[in-house]
């Protein structure tokens, strides 16, 4: 009998239920969201990025004014807004994008500004602000091909990327060609590689993030060959991908040998 409605007053409490809008975002989800979608541009309480330090923020402005701004910072801007105006100035007039928040996202991202304000802790770093050595591009090289492990093992950059100077046989071909990219970003790339915006990117480096020291010797590095011509996309690269698959297919198979029999049916006769 438990799942009766006792009560005309139960029924009329779960109908209620049903009519109110999806629950408000829990606070992990709005932290997890702010470092994907917003901490490439800014830090709760490490300083300004691109954008400026949103500790406090709901103290400067409205919770009105943030809300509306955080889901249309252009509608915003275009309204002729002052302060929207004065931040824009204030960033060089880098402005910054739509992001497609729906409300309770924006309630729950300022909700989580907000508990970071209070209780003094910080969100972001600030990244690295200073001209980058020769060591910084030998290290940014040496990270970038796997030849140093990350911190976090993170995986190689170049497993999916291929730049100008990196590798004897280029690179991996699921990411792009990363020449372009420090004219695209700029000063911010460091920031873009240390908070990557692609899911695909996400992925690989969600759990196991760039330090800032890592994401600014990277970047670095790309900064400085992004002028050299692009490499040339060797038919070795695949070609070694595919002789450490079968490598490692062999050590399978010294492992489990029946484990493997059927992949090898299928591989080992085009080798
Ligand atoms: C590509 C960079 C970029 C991203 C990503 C970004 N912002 Fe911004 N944000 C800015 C810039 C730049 C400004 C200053 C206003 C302007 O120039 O448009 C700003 C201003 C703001 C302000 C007003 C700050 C103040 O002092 O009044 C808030 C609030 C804000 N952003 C929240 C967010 C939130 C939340 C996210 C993630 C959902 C986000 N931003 C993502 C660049 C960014
Ligand atoms: C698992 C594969 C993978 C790894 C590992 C990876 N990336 Fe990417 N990366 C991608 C893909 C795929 C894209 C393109 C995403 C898109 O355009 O939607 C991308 C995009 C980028 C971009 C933006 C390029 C542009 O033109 O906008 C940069 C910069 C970048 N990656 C840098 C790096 C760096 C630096 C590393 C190493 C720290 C790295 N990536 C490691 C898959 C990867």
């Amino acid at each position: 009998m438990a799942t009766r409605f006792r009560t005309t007053a139960d029924l009329a409490l779960s109908i209620l239920c049903l009519a109110v809008p999806g629950p408000a975002l829990r606070a992990q989800d709005a932290e997890a969201q702010f470092r994907k979608t917003c901490m490439s541009c800014h830090t709760i309480g490490s300083g300004a990025k691109t954008g400026p330090d949103l500790k406090g923020v709901t103290t400067r402005r409205t919770k009105e004014w943030a809300m509306a701004f955080i889901q249309a910072p252009g509608a915003t801007l275009d309204r002729g807004d002052p302060v929207a105006l004065q931040l824009l100035k204030d960033a060089n007039n880098v402005k910054m994008p739509e992001l497609g928040i729906t409300p309770q996202e924006a309630a729950a991202l300022i909700q989580l500004i907000e508990d970071f304000t209070k209780s003094g802790k910080t969100l972001g770093t600030k990244g690295i602000d200073r001209p980058a050595t020769p060591f910084d591009l030998t290290r940014g090289k040496q990270f970038f091909e796997g030849r140093l492990r990350f911190a976090q093992g993170g995986p190689s950059c170049l497993s999916c990327h291929s730049a100008s100077g990196a590798g004897f046989a280029g690179g991996g071909r699921l990411g792009p060609l990363l020449n372009a990219a420090p004219g695209k970003y700029g000063k911010n790339l460091a920031a873009a590689i240390e908070n990557p915006a692609f899911p695909s990117m996400q992925g690989a480096f969600g759990q196991r993030p760039l330090t800032p020291e890592e994401a600014f010797q990277v970047a670095a590095f790309l900064h400085s060959v992004s002028a050299q011509p692009p490499p040339k996309r060797s038919v070795l690269f695949p070609v070694f991908g595919f002789l450490g698959l079968v490598g490692s297919l062999e050590a399978g198979r010294r492992l489990g040998r029946k484990r493997f029999r059927g992949v090898r049916k299928n591989l080992i006769p085009k080798a």
